[in-house]
């Protein structure tokens, strides 16, 4: 016999079929009858054991079933009395009447219950055991959640004539603001990869490559303080176009982030639309932050006001007083702005053609338009007091493409972390992630980072000393 989905035992009333599962609940009810909620990835059914029709093997293994063993039950389905419809579940109108159960395997207690809400939980113990943790209904929405909004982009996207291109991880760094993780190379004693702070220099390559629209759900890795809206390896719906204006890519995004709403979660309403626009000199007057949340009910969980803050300054000071740049540094300057640029004057209120989406007070993306000319390209390099040896070591080839016909080019990176974490009502993104790290950077369940031994060390040239 095939295996039926629990959501679809409903068709089939007064027919044999066989279901497999995990045991949500289990209760046993007097001497002749056992209740099993058979749990799999469609639904929950309530499976009646009425010991009197089952085989003698069947009632003999039944008082050894607990929650979490994974069983086969074949039965027959019936409807359900009146007064036992539960329409809390989706099979609520139906039961099986069990015949024989095969117990597929059997599981531990698990350390915490799975049939309830896990928020409340330890954190250390639902991240030892996110394998179970992600059993849970609230755990399993928030991913296929995740599935469906990264599903939408990627439709999206190609809808759209943009191309989805991997970029590499082991790269040679590129300058987002945060420290980076870095690879030690076997074949070359004493070198480093570092892993992708984003794919923005990859991007602007492939927009020189004339692909004119690239997009990626792409991995990025930053050593830096975590946060309940940063993790130390996150995912951008990175994408680029050439031939494009600032309100171009507004424009796209802002009917993007629109459709998937009303797609994906009709019960969500955008307080206006379109977006409203601030500037960022306007967001931090009126707000006194980048990240303005404008909500009407900060209470009304399907509120999402998003907004633009544009105009972002091209460069910062750095916690010590150095020059660097808001953003990163190939953004382009806004035309007003230019004059004052090119003579290197009045720096910290240069403005860049950079803009942020945030939604609810959390930064969502960032995105330029960005330089597409070696010689501005240099200027920003010099501004930034890099020098002349080590804009050629660090960013030659950014240099050297721009001087083989490199069209116009801007871009966006919309967090899907913080996206999916905002659709699904959560406080932090960890709660959107099948396998998070923890506040500080550590991986739970299978124990990273993690000592190496001394013959692995060696292969990669690496001595480590006490600290
Ligand atoms: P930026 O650095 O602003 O821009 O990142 C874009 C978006 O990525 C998300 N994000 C994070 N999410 C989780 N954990 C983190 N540690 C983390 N850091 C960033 C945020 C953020 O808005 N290359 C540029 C984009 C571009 O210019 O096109 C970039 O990476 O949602």
């Amino acid at each position: 016999m095939e295996r039926t989905l629990i959501k679809q035992t409903p068709e089939f009333i007064e027919k044999k079929i066989r279901v497999n599962g995990w045991v949500h609940r289990i209760r046993f009810l007097g001497q002749q009858l056992v209740f099993i909620d058979l749990r799999d990835r469609s639904g929950i059914l309530q499976v009646v054991c009425y010991k009197p029709d089952l085989s003698q093997a069947t009632i003999e293994l039944l008082n050894s079933i607990r929650p979490e063993f994974v069983l086969q039950i074949e039965g027959e389905i019936k409807l359900r009395d009146e007064k036992q419809i539960n329409p809390e579940i989706e099979t609520g109108k139906v039961e099986l009447a069990a015949k024989e159960i095969v117990i597929l395997n059997h599981s531990q207690t698990p350390p915490f219950e799975l049939d309830k809400d896990t928020s409340g939980i330890n954190e250390e113990l639902r991240l030892k055991y996110r394998y179970l943790d992600l059993r849970s209904k609230r755990m399993q929405s928030n991913i296929r959640l995740r599935d469906k909004i990264i599903s939408f982009f990627r439709e999206y996207m190609h809808k759209n004539d943009f191309v989805e291109i991997e970029t590499p991880i082991l790269m040679k760094g590129t300058p987002e603001g945060s420290r980076e993780y870095i690879v030690p190379s076997r074949l070359h004693s004493g070198k480093f990869y570092v892993l992708p702070q984003s794919p923005q220099q990859f991007k602007q390559l492939l927009m020189v490559s004339g692909f004119e629209r690239y997009f990626q759900i792409a991995r990025c890795f930053r050593d830096e303080d975590q946060r309940g809206d940063r993790q130390p390896e996150f995912t951008q719906l990175d994408f680029e176009m050439s031939f494009v204006t600032q309100e171009d890519v507004l424009q796209y995004t802002e009917a993007m982030f629109v459709e998937m709403v009303e797609k994906l979660l009709p019960e969500k309403f955008i307080t206006t639309i379109p977006f409203p626009r601030l500037t960022y000199a306007q967001s931090i007057e009126e707000y006194g932050s980048d990240k303005p949340d404008l909500r009407n009910d900060k209470n009304n969980p399907n509120e999402l006001a998003f907004a633009w803050v544009l105009d972002f300054p091209m460069f910062e000071k750095d916690e010590n007083g150095n020059i660097a740049a808001k953003h990163h540094p190939f953004c382009s300057i806004k035309e007003e702005d230019k004059e004052k640029f090119m003579r290197g004057e009045d720096l910290m209120n240069i403005r860049a053609n950079a803009y942020d989406l945030v939604l609810n007070g959390y930064e969502l993306s960032s995105g330029s338009i960005r330089i597409h000319e070696q010689e501005l390209q240099k200027r920003i390099f010099d501004l930034l007091q890099i020098s002349e040896q080590e804009q050629k070591d660090r960013f030659g080839h950014m240099l050297e493409a721009f001087t083989f016909g490199a069209p116009p080019h801007g871009g966006f990176a919309p967090g899907i972390d913080r996206i999916v974490m905002l659709m699904a009502g959560e406080p932090n993104i960890r709660e959107v992630i099948a396998f998070p790290k923890t506040g500080d950077a550590r991986d739970l369940l299978m124990g990273a980072p993690n000592e190496v031994s001394s013959s692995v060390l060696s292969d990669v040239h690496i001595k480590t000393v006490e600290s």
